[in-house]
């Protein structure tokens, strides 16, 4: 059976997915908990993928290298960039570009040096899978996370979205740092930590990737804002909602990756 590696950036997240492993075992490898057993009858590996590029590569590495995973989900919180992305909203990820990533004159700004690219794509039909089960957990938002938590960051009808993440080791909190982002990369939908790392990695083990992240902030002056009781009151619910959402209609066999 093949294992999947899931990837939480959140303790509360990872916290939510082990509860759902009965017979979870812990492997430790370079001080990293790797929580290995079963989920709705498939074979998973579960860690927290720790933050910042680096170290959410070492984790990806670890998970592909020791562990054989063969294909990778990774769910966190990511900051809105494209006007139509608000706190709420999900963004199941199409592609991932480093924008911290300039070798320039060597190769052009933003392109991994030896890979010829900037853009690591995720796998589209896992992608395609992720958005269709987080439409189903959006769709009935307050009934699944309560009106009162939705209410109290003004989640009204929260949508998925499909599209470019971007990644850098910066907390995105000011207004004009999102500007230029947002100029850099017109298509971008939300910025984060991690995930063109993990992508990059993915490619170098030919492994299927795939990330889903809620916005947790705009990437502006408020973005540190309730940042850390929108993660435990929304943000992990809804990762732990549409992941078991996801592994419920997927058959054991083949994970159906491009
Ligand atoms: N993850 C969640 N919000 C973020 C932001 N504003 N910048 C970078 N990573 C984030």
């Amino acid at each position: 059976m093949a294992t999947i590696g899931i990837m939480s950036a959140m303790h509360e997240e990872l916290s939510a997915v082990l509860a759902e492993m009965a017979d979870q075992q812990c492997v430790t490898v370079a001080g990293r908990d790797f929580w290995v057993g079963h989920w709705q009858g498939h074979s998973v590996v579960a860690v927290l993928s720790r933050i910042g590029k680096v170290a959410a590569a070492t984790t990806a590495s670890i998970l592909l290298d020791r562990f054989q995973v063969s294909s990778l989900i990774f769910t966190g919180v990511a900051g809105g960039l494209a006007p139509e992305v608000r706190v709420g909203d999900v963004v199941v990820a199409q592609g991932f570009i480093q924008h911290d990533m300039d070798a320039s004159p060597l190769c052009p700004r933003y392109e991994v040096p030896f890979y010829g690219r900037a853009c690591f794509d995720a796998d589209a039909n896992l992608s395609a899978q992720l958005a269709q089960a987080s439409a189903q957990i959006l769709a009935c938002a307050p009934e699944h996370f309560g009106h009162e938590a939705m209410g109290q960051f003004k989640v009204l009808s929260p949508r998925v979205h499909q599209g470019l993440l971007i990644s850098g080791d910066r907390f995105v909190s000011t207004s004009a740092e999102s500007q230029v982002l947002s100029q850099a990369f017109p298509s971008a939908l939300a910025v984060e930590m991690e995930g063109a790392a993990v992508a990059q990695v993915c490619w170098d083990y030919k492994a299927a990737f795939a990330a889903v992240r809620t916005v947790s902030d705009r990437a502006d002056d408020a973005a540190h804002t309730d940042f850390q009781s929108f993660v435990s009151g929304v943000a992990s619910r809804y990762s732990l909602a549409i992941l078991s959402c996801w592994l419920k209609d997927l058959p054991t066999e083949g994970l159906g990756i491009t």
